[in-house]
């Protein structure tokens, strides 16, 4: 379904010219004085100009024309020049009936030039238990990818996993000593190793940290650690067998976590898997002679006139031959070309990487790993910070893990669930507390424009009152309810229609949900989830305000109470879509 907007801004092209002036004046937008309109046009003030007149003639000009049109309760010219509108309540009435035939996409046009989009994010470390900095990213690009389908695209997830460097040899080099006799580290070893992996991921998990802390105290340890590093990149048997068992443990105890926040990758890639591609990537780059020696380095320029700030040149490889970071993000693009070719590949990470980035990106282009149609596009997030304005941190101090501040969350809600008494089963209560923490969690996050830090306030996530996700919930709940009563009382409300609406409260939620598909649309072009927040939390508080000031079941005219029926479940349906989208749920009852 064509939005409304549009349609009005077609009517008014239509107007300007029949009465002689250009379409291009004819813009219409939401009206920022929704107390005298709902949508207006400022097209004849820029028009007088042009045709030196005075703007009021022109849009009294338009006005006159449009007004007779069914399409508006009231078409008027304002001095000096505005044009108002009014959507007639009966037209609109039509427009809401026919996005609720669309169970599916409540009329919102799936896009005409439909894209491959692979999505970078997640990112988590193997062996490293994921902790809150992982969290947005999680979130923000599970949410991109969620409406970028929605809108039609082809959204590809890449968890992009840490599972390259360091780390992997200071893990070998602790397991080497705490268990020296295992196969792994016994070179002459021919034989299959072990299908079982020789740690669990609790043991795994503190192997790490104790590793690192020692690396740092202890020469000799770094130095075994970093060869282990390079014996690994380079081969040894035993070492990758390791590896992969480290994976694997990591793998299944991340996709847990991640299910839980209900997010789910469809790639499982990591920086191993760009390591082949980084010989003839180098190669090429040497032989088409963008990298140079620079300090023993092997760097390419990427800095460009326009440059504000220094961009320095992006390093391929250290002095002593070893790839970087960078080097493994330009073989993941060289990768991603080659299996995927993608329209876009869209990056979800931290904002403090984004110079790094742009060091990445720019390289990219320069050196044809991608070609001028591909987009590369950077989606950095700010930092989610305690309520003290400083980077979220536990009681104690410390980096809090993932899972304790889900858990934290959900005990929160389950007590408040249990204090509503309106689920009294324990398990349903459980569930249900579940639901409605992840909620908070996100809508807490998602909330807010993806690049500005944030505080992670739990007492205001939580709340059921104010711009929450559980407020979300709570009204799609207050709804459920009404349908269910509304079930016992009349029957279905299949065959109803929606009326023209009477109260000022009805017209307000009509044409609320009537920007479904502008919102969506909104959403993704501007890679925003705050959209679709700021979207439904506009709709339930017109919900809300509608349900306050009208006796919905015990409206005596039958038709008039059908309506409103169908009002409502048009309004949840509309908000389930965008909950989906935000990556969350609502339950039966909370
Ligand atoms: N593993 C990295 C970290 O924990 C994030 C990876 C981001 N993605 C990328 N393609 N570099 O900081």
């Amino acid at each position: 379904m064509k939005k409304i907007l549009d349609l009005i801004t077609e009517e008014t092209e239509q107007a300007f010219t029949e009465c002689g002036y250009d379409k291009k004046y004819a813009k219409v937008t939401l009206s920022n004085r929704p107390d005298l309109c709902e949508y207006q046009c400022n097209g004849a003030l820029a028009a007088a100009k042009e045709y030196k007149k005075a703007p009021f003639l022109i849009a009294d000009e338009i006005a006159a024309k449009l007004s007779d049109h069914a399409m508006f309760a009231a078409a008027e010219s304002v001095k000096p020049g505005f044009i108002n509108f009014k959507i007639d309540p009966g037209y609109l009435a039509g427009y809401l009936q026919k996005m609720s035939e669309d169970q599916e996409r409540f009329g919102c046009e799936k896009t005409n030039s439909p894209k491959k989009i692979m999505i970078d994010y997640g990112g988590p470390n193997v062996a490293k238990p994921l902790h809150i900095g992982h969290l947005r990213s999680a979130i923000i690009g599970e949410s991109i990818k969620r409406i970028g389908r929605f809108m039609g695209h082809t959204m590809i997830g890449d968890v992009h996993l840490g599972d390259w460097g360091l780390q992997m040899g200071l893990i070998i080099t602790e397991l080497s000593q705490r268990k020296p006799d295992l196969v792994y580290f016994d070179e002459k070893y021919q034989g299959e190793y072990p299908k079982e992996a020789p740690f669990t991921i609790s043991e795994l998990e503190e192997i790490y940290p104790t590793a690192s802390a020692k690396s740092k105290e202890d020469d000799a340890y770094k130095e075994a650690a970093m060869q282990a590093t390079y014996e690994l990149q380079n081969g040894r048997a035993g070492y990758q067998a390791l590896l992969s068992h480290i994976l694997e443990v990591s793998v299944s105890d991340l996709k847990r976590n991640y299910e839980n926040l209900n997010v789910s990758f469809d790639l499982w890639k990591g920086e191993s898997d760009a390591q082949p591609f980084i010989p003839d990537m180098v190669q090429k780059m040497k032989d088409d002679g963008y990298a140079y020696i620079s300090e023993g380095a092997l760097v390419v320029d990427v800095k460009e006139e326009t440059d504000a700030k220094e961009v320095p040149p992006c390093m391929i490889l250290k002095s002593d031959g070893a790839s970087l970071y960078n080097t493994t993000d330009l073989a993941t693009i060289v990768w991603r070309m080659k299996e995927y070719h993608p329209d876009e590949i869209i990056y979800v990470v931290d904002k403090r990487q984004e110079l790094y980035f742009t060091q990445v990106f720019r390289c990219a282009r320069k050196t044809r790993l991608v070609g001028e149609d591909t987009r590369l596009t950077f989606q950095g997030f700010g930092t989610m910070n305690g309520r003290d304005g400083k980077p979220f941190k536990t009681r104690e101090g410390g980096v809090m893990r993932l899972e304790s501040l889900v858990s934290e969350i959900n005990e929160e809600m389950y007590q408040k669930i249990l204090d509503n008494h309106s689920v009294t089963d324990e398990a349903e209560a459980k569930e249900t507390a579940k639901q409605v923490a992840l909620s908070a969690i996100k809508y807490g996050d998602l909330s807010n424009q993806a690049s500005k830090d944030y505080i992670f306030d739990i007492e205001r996530f939580t709340s059921f009152e104010g711009n929450t996700g559980p407020y979300i919930l709570y009204t799609i709940v207050r709804i459920k309810s009404i349908l269910a009563k509304y079930r016992a009382l009349d029957g279905g409300c299949s065959g109803d229609r929606i009326l023209p609406a009477e109260s000022e409260s009805e017209k307000a939620l009509m044409l609320e949900i009537s920007r479904f598909s502008a919102a969506m649309e909104a959403a993704f072009a501007e890679t925003a989830p705050h959209k679709v927040c700021a979207y439904i939390y506009g709709l339930a508080n017109a919900l809300n305000r509608f349900y306050h000031e009208t006796k919905i079941l015990t409206e005596e005219r039958k038709d008039v109470r059908a309506s409103y029926i169908c009002l409502l479940a048009l309004t949840k349906g509309v908000l389930e879509r965008c909950i989906e989208v935000l990556g969350f749920s609502a339950p039966e009852r909370m």
